[in-house]
């Protein structure tokens, strides 16, 4: 807990800056319940999957390996099962959907937590910014391949971040997917968030008159493996300053866990959360014409892959 932790108090759901994953789970049982938590071997994504399976959930750990799954797993000591699923991969992406599928368990949520950040020079992965890609293709490809998989009062999580308004002026480039007009790190990085968010505003739009539901989350800012792009001074002064002035991994992931399990937002849908409260994104995140042309480019990029 940070100096900040300390000083903000907790918003109108009764939870705040400073609530860890357990804290805002407290009290639920999720015994027969299934989450599939992307990236689950690092970070946020290992203490979200440690925290459902400690109120009794049954975890669908996605790792970029099984090896990865299972130590993760067992490091979180939780039952679940393994499933790699390397989300720059699409091939890999839809094994991971079709070995789920096959599980037969009908899913409460799909936790779409896998992310890279901020890489320093542009990167490509069949022909498009590696952080678009795997932060928004790759969960694109994996979400649309299990919506039917999911329960009627199904959650789907997108992992955002508030650094989704460093996207460019509009927006999402879609005539730049291949950075080829110009790349910058942090540019990209809020694009590729701006995506989540608006991957979850479209997909919500799609849920009007179901029971599911889908929002996007701010964890917080976090020291994790996520900083391994950034140059190591910059990651030295994240992990120094943490404890004033971020959150720790337990608060990082608490949002997240709130809103793929608390009651409190079961029927909330198209929002986006930060400190376990609903908060105001972007003016672009919340252009549903935008969501869906992303939506439509997303699926002509999707048709096109091997
Ligand atoms: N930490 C923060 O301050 C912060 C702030 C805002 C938003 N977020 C978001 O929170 C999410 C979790 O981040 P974190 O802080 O927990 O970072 P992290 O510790 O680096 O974890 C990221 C996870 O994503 C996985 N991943 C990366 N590329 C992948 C790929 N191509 N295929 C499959 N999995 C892949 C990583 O697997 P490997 O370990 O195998 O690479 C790892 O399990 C991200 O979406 C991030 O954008 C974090």
């Amino acid at each position: 807990m940070s100096l900040v932790s300390l000083l903000k108090p907790a918003g109108p759901s009764g939870y705040g800056y400073g609530t860890t994953a357990e804290q805002a789970t407290a009290g639920l049982d999720l015994l027969g319940r299934t989450y599939v938590v992307t990236g689950c071997n690092s970070g946020l994504g290992l203490e979200t999957m440690r925290v459902l399976g400690l109120r009794g959930a049954h975890i669908i750990a996605l790792a970029r390996t099984v090896e990865k799954a299972e130590a993760a797993l067992a490091t979180a000591n939780v039952r679940g099962t393994k499933v790699a699923c390397e989300l720059s991969e699409p091939a890999s992406v839809r094994a991971a959907v079709a070995t789920i599928v096959a599980l037969g368990r009908p899913l409460d949520a799909i936790i779409c937590n896998a992310g890279i950040m901020a890489l320093p020079s542009l990167q490509l992965q069949h022909g498009f910014e590696l952080q678009f890609f795997t932060n928004h293709i790759g969960h694109f490809i994996l979400v649309t391949g299990l919506v039917d998989a999911l329960t009627q009062q199904g959650r789907v999580v997108m992992l955002s971040s508030d650094a989704h308004r460093a996207a460019p002026r509009e927006g999402i480039q879609l005539d730049n997917l291949d950075g080829a007009q110009g790349y910058g790190a942090w540019r990209a990085y809020g694009q590729a968030k701006l995506a989540n968010l608006l991957f979850a505003k479209a997909l919500a739009r799609r849920f009007e008159g179901t029971g599911r539901t889908a929002n996007a989350v701010h964890p917080g800012v976090i020291a994790t493996n996520l900083t391994r792009y950034m140059n190591p001074v910059a990651g030295l002064l994240f992990k120094l300053l943490t404890p004033i002035a971020f959150k720790s991994v337990a608060e990082g992931a608490a949002t997240t866990c709130f809103v793929a399990a608390h009651p409190q937002v079961a029927t909330s849908s198209g929002l986006y959360f930060a400190d376990c409260n609903p908060r105001t994104p972007s003016k672009r995140a919340q252009d549903a014409e935008l969501a869906e042309r992303l939506w439509t480019k997303s699926e002509a990029i999707v048709a096109a892959l091997p």
